[in-house]
């Protein structure tokens, strides 16, 4: 680095962003009551924990306590700090489980919620259902085009059968792990290039 700054000057903010360390959040999908998203959420976040290089933390809509939009004057505390949160964060994991073929309401509501601190950002996605989610992911996608969200293309899926007991108790299958993995260095990848972006 002191090399390259005597050849070329100082760019302080290309500097800070080459040496920060980025923080992606794994966004739960779910508010619902006995909700098996937050043993996903943890698992996810295990994984990526094991690589080190950047900061993940687990972001749960619930906790921000949305009203639904447009029904109040939008003065609760918890849409500027969800706002807040987003914008703290140079990407994303949405943790996507298939309500009625597509996404939960809560999360189409948070993700109304906010704009520009979705915008120029990477997300990878992470769904489970009977099917994967996989209904419920490609909606997200549609909406992620809006929010100037890139997604990227590694999708684990995670099947309510044969990764759950009862479709309650997560028990995911050793085949799943690459794929985390490889979903992850993409996100990172991508959240990294954004960072020119914004
Ligand atoms: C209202 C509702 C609709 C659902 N629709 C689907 C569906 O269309 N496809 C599917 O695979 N699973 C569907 N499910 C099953 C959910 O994917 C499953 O309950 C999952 O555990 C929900 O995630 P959560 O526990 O984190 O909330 C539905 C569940 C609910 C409550």
């Amino acid at each position: 680095m002191s090399f390259l700054r005597k050849l070329f000057g100082s760019n302080k903010k290309e500097e800070t962003m080459m040496t920060e360390k980025m923080n992606i959040g794994i966004i739960l999908g779910s508010t619902r009551q006995g909700r098996v998203s937050p043993q996903v959420g943890e698992w996810v976040k295990g994984i990526a924990d094991e690589r080190g290089n950047v900061n993940y933390e687990i972001v749960d809509i619930a906790d921000f306590e949305l009203p639904f939009l447009g029904t109040t004057d939008g003065s609760e505390p918890g849409i500027a700090a969800w706002n807040e949160k987003l914008a703290s964060l140079d990407g994303f994991v949405f943790i996507v489980q298939e309500y009625n073929h597509s996404i939960t309401g809560a999360l189409k509501n948070a993700l109304d919620f906010a704009r520009e601190a979705w915008n120029n950002k990477a997300a990878g996605i992470v769904s489970y259902g009977s099917t994967g989610g996989a209904r419920a992911a490609e909606h997200l996608r549609g909406i992620c085009g809006e929010l100037k969200i890139a997604d990227v293309r590694t999708h684990p899926t995670l099947s309510l059968f044969t990764d759950f007991e009862n479709g309650t108790e997560f028990k995911p299958q050793a085949l799943h792990l690459d794929n985390v993995n490889a979903m992850l260095d993409e996100v990172e990848a991508w959240s990294g290039a954004l960072k020119t972006l914004r």
